[in-house]
């Protein structure tokens, strides 16, 4: 997997397809392999670029919470190292979080917005203390408890096998160290709601008609901001939709990224 050096950091990424660049920006607890479906058959005319966030994969940790912004400045020199001036920015959970963050820090980089299973809250009390708690569970004792517990989560009530089992493999690689990192990061990430009603470009919202962590009310508040959003439910998915429709999710990509092309001429 090819990388760059972020300040003596690697951070490593995929990079698939030609044409227009569509960044993805993974979720949580997994690395930039969860976007399989799509990175083994990009969508025509778009290049793919995937980063694995700061600990994940095989990307170097960096120290204490990793905050939503950090995994945005990390994209963002990803793109500036690439000679990529904007992309089409999308993310699923956690990833959609740091798109938002990225989406403050440059909206300029910023050509649409794709946004899965995911929301613009800040987390209140109650979900802090449950950040820090899983932080401590898996620094004390690894991570087999909380993939156990997260994945039928992630998923609809009827996954595929294949499609389980995969998404428990890139799980369970992830380091202690990380998990904790972004347990305490995601608690640490504002409300991202002005940022939404401020971003002109084209944005889409997506979620699992079988969501149970980010549920449709999410998705609706979030397109219901977005000057130039929509909202689309994906049947018989769960909260990583992409991973159980994956041609939907795909074919919105390619919609936004003509949506793009055609603002831009
Ligand atoms: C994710 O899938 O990235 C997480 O469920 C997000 C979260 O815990 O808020």
């Amino acid at each position: 997997m090819p990388s760059i050096s972020i300040e003596g950091r690697s951070l490593h990424y995929r990079e698939v397809g030609k044409g227009t660049p569509v960044l993805l920006l993974h979720a949580f607890p997994v690395d930039s392999e969860s976007y399989w479906p799509a990175l083994e058959s990009p969508p025509p005319g778009v290049r793919l670029i995937v980063p694995d966030h700061r600990g994940f994969g095989e990307s170097t940790p960096g120290g204490g919470p990793l905050t939503m912004d950090e995994i945005a400045s990390d994209a963002l020199a990803l793109l500036d190292a690439l000679g990529v001036p904007s992309a089409v920015v999308g993310g699923a959970s956690m990833g959609g979080y740091a798109a938002m963050a990225l989406t403050q820090l440059d909206p300029s980089r910023v050509a649409g917005l794709l946004l899965l299973g995911t929301q613009c809250g800040a987390d209140d009390a109650a979900g802090k203390e449950r950040r820090e708690k899983v932080a401590r569970e898996v620094e004390a004792n690894g991570t087999a408890g909380l993939v156990k517990e997260m994945l039928p989560k992630l998923l609809s009530k009827t996954p595929p096998p294949e499609t389980v089992a995969r998404l428990e493999a890139i799980m369970s690689r992830q380091s202690a160290q990380a998990v904790a990192a972004a347990a305490r990061g995601m608690a640490l990430r504002p409300d991202r709601r002005d940022i939404l009603s401020r971003f002109q470009g084209p944005a889409l919202v997506m979620v699992g008609a079988d969501d149970q962590i980010t549920p449709r009310a999410k998705a609706e508040e979030m397109a219901g901001l977005l000057p130039n959003g929509s909202l689309q439910e994906v049947a018989r998915a769960g909260h990583l939709a992409h991973l159980e429709a994956p041609g939907e999710i795909l074919r919105a990509v390619s919609m936004l990224v003509l949506e793009y092309a055609r603002v831009a001429r």
